[in-house]
């Protein structure tokens, strides 16, 4: 009998796939309103029995002005009272759910948006004494805030540094000005080194920065001029993140000029050569999409196979409880997800009537569990041993068969090996995973529509 025909597929199909990212699994289009208040809320008092350290996620959705290319939740705020208005909520819900889950741990905390420093520097320190006074806060805890260097001030440093902060990461994108200009953010390289010496004068010295790649007019010299300057200030890490263009979710994102995008294959040059660059300046790769020093918390965590993905992407965190705070906020338990009202409107009604804001989400069920531990060493480490994940899991490896059958165009290709139940992606090829993961997940296909895969 003659071998089954297997296609080879070009790359840039591939990197054309329109796959989830993987923040988590099951993904966000596959939750429903059967995960209710009541469900969480239970969800919540078992965290509490199982006594273990807990990470906060806190979602701030405003900004000044909105990036064309933004695809996070956030909208406009030129004012602070909606922003005070949103923050007095805040305090509100953190009584409902601290209520639940008692003085518990914390590991944690990331500020997230939007842009979490457009809080009014009393607000946010008034936040950050009621979770202090509710919740323990382990010593080591990382405190981590993403900041938009256009609003960081020295004096904003201080005041943030002072309340424990000890982590900032910094959305840089491009430094091209026509770049900037085609994505309504005018922040030139003088904005971005003040942010960093602000932030390090005040002591925050675990800086990440953020970069793009696939931005309207942005070709391989501008990514390479501004991987180069960016390197020069010498943050702790990386994030390069491929410009994912959802206008059918984010109608901003109408305001770029699509006729002026990088088309798959300059895209695909574009994220080798910002990986080139980072490399031999001495960054190591840190999963799909970012970079760390050598002597950095996460490549120990990478080599030490203690790296997690996270819907702030990577961490070397360990809780298995993330409480997602804030209008559209997520939260993960070890029984399934939990998702917040998405608009703020919806929100606070909830949160005003006594209730958890929660409107939907995911209860593992079935194989979710083994398959989103699959999916996650392939994020992480690029490779996994589906034997040795099912046996964890009390599965039987047979259970993927058809998920490795699939794998045979990218076998093919030379991208992905499989030898016995260990399937890796090879190193040339690390930016497919995404594609590699999907052929693992049970729930693609019905439904939910993705960005590009590079
Ligand atoms: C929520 S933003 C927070 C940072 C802060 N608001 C700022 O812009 O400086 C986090 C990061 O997401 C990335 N990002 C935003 N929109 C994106 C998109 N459409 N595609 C890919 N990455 C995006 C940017 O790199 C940004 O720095
Ligand atoms: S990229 Fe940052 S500053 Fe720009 S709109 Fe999005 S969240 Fe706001």
């Amino acid at each position: 009998m003659n071998a089954p025909f297997i296609p080879t597929p070009s790359l840039i199909d591939v990197a054309r796939r329109m796959v989830p990212r993987y923040t988590s699994y099951p993904t966000a289009p596959h939750f429903s309103p059967a995960v209710t208040a009541e469900t969480y809320g239970g969800w919540l008092e078992k965290v509490r029995d199982r006594g273990e350290a807990i990470s906060l996620y806190l979602h701030v959705p405003f900004c000044r002005t909105i990036c064309n290319y933004c695809g996070c939740t956030t909208k406009a705020a030129l004012r602070d009272d909606p922003v005070r208005a949103y923050a007095a909520s805040i305090h509100d819900e953190i009584a409902l759910f601290a209520e639940r889950l008692g003085p518990v741990e914390v590991s944690h905390i990331h500020w997230g948006g939007g842009t979490p420093n457009i809080l009014p520097p009393d607000c946010f320190e008034a936040l950050v004494r009621d979770l202090g006074n509710r919740f323990r806060f382990r010593p080591d805890m990382e405190h981590a805030i993403e900041l938009d260097p256009r609003h960081v001030t020295a004096e904003g440093a201080r005041r943030l540094a002072d309340l424990g902060i000890n982590r900032a990461s910094l959305g840089v994108q491009t430094l091209d000005a026509a770049v900037q200009k085609a994505i309504a953010r005018i922040q030139p390289l003088p904005v971005v080194e003040a942010s960093f010496a602000h932030l390090r004068n005040a002591g925050i010295t675990a800086i990440n920065a953020d970069l793009m790649y696939g931005l309207p007019l942005q070709t391989l010299d501008t990514i390479r001029d501004t991987a180069e300057r960016v390197l020069a200030l010498e943050p702790s890490r990386f994030a390069i993140f491929g410009y994912a263009h959802v206008p059918w979710m984010k109608a901003h994102q109408r305001l770029i000029d699509e006729a002026a995008l990088p088309d798959a294959v300059e895209r695909i040059r574009q994220a080798a050569l910002a990986r080139e660059i980072l490399e031999r300046g001495g960054y190591v790769e840190i999963g799909i999409d970012h970079f760390a020093l050598p002597d950095d918390a996460l490549t120990l965590a990478q080599d030490e196979r203690r790296l997690h993905r996270n819907f702030q992407g990577y961490t070397d965190d360990a809780a298995t409880t993330l409480i997602g705070i804030g209008a559209s906020s997520i939260s993960r338990t070890p029984w399934g997800f939990a998702q917040n009202a998405p608009d703020n409107h919806g929100w606070r009604r909830a949160i005003e009537s006594g209730r958890l804001p929660t409107v939907r989400g995911k209860a593992y069920e079935g194989d979710d569990l083994l398959r989103a531990a699959v999916i996650e060493d392939l994020l992480c480490a690029f490779e996994v041993d589906l034997a040795e994940v099912a046996a964890r899991h009390g599965a039987s490896v047979d259970g993927f068969e058809d998920d490795v059958r699939r794998l045979a165009p990218l076998v093919n290709a030379g991208w992905v090996e499989v030898r016995g139940s260990r399937v890796a992606i090879r190193r040339h090829r690390h930016e497919i995973a995404r594609v590699v993961a999907a052929e693992f997940d049970a729930y693609l296909g019905r439904g939910g529509r993705h960005s590009t895969a590079v």
